[in-house]
């Protein structure tokens, strides 16, 4: 793996992974793990983020302090990628949120773009693509496409599983986009699904399938 791929080796990833992973765990549960995983990602994700400098008053003295120094967009994949959205934007509720919309064709695997809510001039410094997996990588690859030709210059991938093949084709096809993961698992079976994986994140998330 390069240097650009990040994958948590944070206990508390961990543990609340294994119980996403559960075949056992029910709708609610699991949305409540895709958002508290999605944050603690998130927090991992944007530790490079550049700070300005700002001065607050406190109840007893003026303190130097800092402030986040860029617009953040959130893009999450439709709909998978709807789970980890809210959760973030509770840590940063200044994000802009541009919502796309891409499945994978059941016999071809290749994605579908349907919906795309970007603005026509790209109004963030750092778009951060969010969808729980990584399968082929064919959607992840689509929507950095679709970003870059939008004019984002610095776009961040991130997901909760991913198949090393989806990781590969991410990497190979845009080097300069760090992806962060919780894990990598070991492969795809022949329907293109994540191994051991948690089985579909979209049907899992809205009690579907
Ligand atoms: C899933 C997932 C990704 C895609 C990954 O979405 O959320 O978007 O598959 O597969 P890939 O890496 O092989 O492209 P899906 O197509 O199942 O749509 P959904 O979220 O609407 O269920
Ligand atoms: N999409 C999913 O939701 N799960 C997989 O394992 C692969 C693609």
């Amino acid at each position: 793996m390069t240097d650009t791929v990040n994958v948590s080796r944070h206990p508390l990833v961990l543990h609340k992974l294994t119980l996403l992973r559960s075949r056992l765990t029910e709708p609610k549960k699991f949305r409540e793990l895709v958002s508290e995983i999605s944050q603690l990602l998130f927090y991992e994700a944007t530790a490079d983020l550049p700070l300005a400098p700002l001065t607050v008053a406190t109840p007893l003295a003026p303190c130097d302090g800092y402030e986040i120094a860029q617009q953040i967009g959130l893009i999450p994949i439709l709909r998978a990628g709807l789970g980890m959205t809210q959760a973030i934007l509770e840590i940063i509720p200044t994000a802009h949120v541009w919502h796309l919309g891409l499945y994978r064709d059941h016999e071809t695997l290749l994605p579908v773009t349907y919906y795309n809510k970007l603005p026509a001039e790209p109004d963030i410094d750092l778009a951060i693509i969010l969808d729980p997996m990584l399968a082929t990588g064919g959607s992840a690859v689509a929507a950095v496409d679709i970003l870059k030709q939008w004019g984002s210059k610095r776009i961040k991938f991130l997901g909760l599983i991913a198949a090393p093949e989806g990781v590969r084709t991410l990497s190979a096809a845009h080097p300069d986009v760090p992806i962060h993961l919780a894990a990598i698992d070991s492969q795809l079976n022949e329907r293109g699904y994540i191994v051991p994986g948690l089985g579909d994140a979209g049907d899992r998330q809205f009690g579907t399938g």
